[in-house]
């Protein structure tokens, strides 16, 4: 069995990766797969307090350049202090969110461009990807009015970005999948909680047999 692998989820709002995730670990753990469940922006203090200020809705002055650059520099804190070490530790990373979040929101929805974004992540942390990229698949709509159904999360500076902003990320995150065909697996996301994991988890058993 693999265990070193570095695995993404990424998805627009309301795709339920959160609930999957914690789902998922806990199966992984039941199998004594050692696993590290971190998340994006944030994982460890330095890129929580940056999450805090990219994600502040009275924070609506933000640049875009200047969001996509906080989004780096709290990811390459994450990963160089809390990935890397993971993984040259021997664990199994699982992240909410990685580089394509960046690549599909401040890339492709805000339209700096994801060559150009991609770059900015290149400083940021190399030419590192994924092992594997999980892509929650959602319309929009369904996601926010998820959401504001739920009310079980607090909703930040981009939830609250109309619903032509979200629909570009959706298409930012098909375009996405073309580009990186071998690594980006869709899942359904737009069907019951259980059902979802189930079809999460066949993925991920494939990726560490
Ligand atoms: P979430 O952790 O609740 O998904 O919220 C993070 C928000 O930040 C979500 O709206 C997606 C957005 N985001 C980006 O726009 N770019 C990024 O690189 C990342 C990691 C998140």
């Amino acid at each position: 069995m693999k265990s070193n692998l570095f695995i993404t989820f990424e998805g627009p709002e309301g795709a339920g990766k959160t609930t999957v995730i914690q789902k998922i670990a806990e199966r992984l753990a039941e199998i004594n797969i050692d696993v590290l469940a971190t998340r994006e922006p944030g994982g460890i203090e330095i890129a929580e307090k940056i999450r805090t200020i990219i994600l502040n809705p009275a924070h609506t002055a933000m640049d875009e350049r200047t969001e996509a650059l906080l989004y780096a520099a709290a990811r390459s804190q994450h990963y160089f202090e809390k990935v890397q070490p993971a993984l040259d530790a021997g664990k199994l990373v699982i992240c909410d969110r990685f580089i394509d979040s960046s690549l599909a929101y401040q890339g492709y929805a805000r339209g700096i461009g994801i060559d150009e974004v991609l770059s900015i992540n290149e400083f940021a942390i190399g030419k590192k990807l994924p092992d594997m990229t999980i892509l929650f698949d959602i319309a929009p709509e369904v996601g926010l009015a998820r959401i504001y159904a739920t009310g079980n999360r607090e909703v930040n500076r981009l939830d609250v970005e109309s619903l032509p902003f979200h629909q570009k990320v959706h298409e930012g995150y098909l375009l996405l999948v073309e580009r990186y065909p071998e690594r980006i697996r869709i899942v359904n996301a737009d069907q019951d909680i259980d059902s979802v994991v189930e079809d999460v988890w066949s993925l991920l058993l494939d990726a560490i047999q």
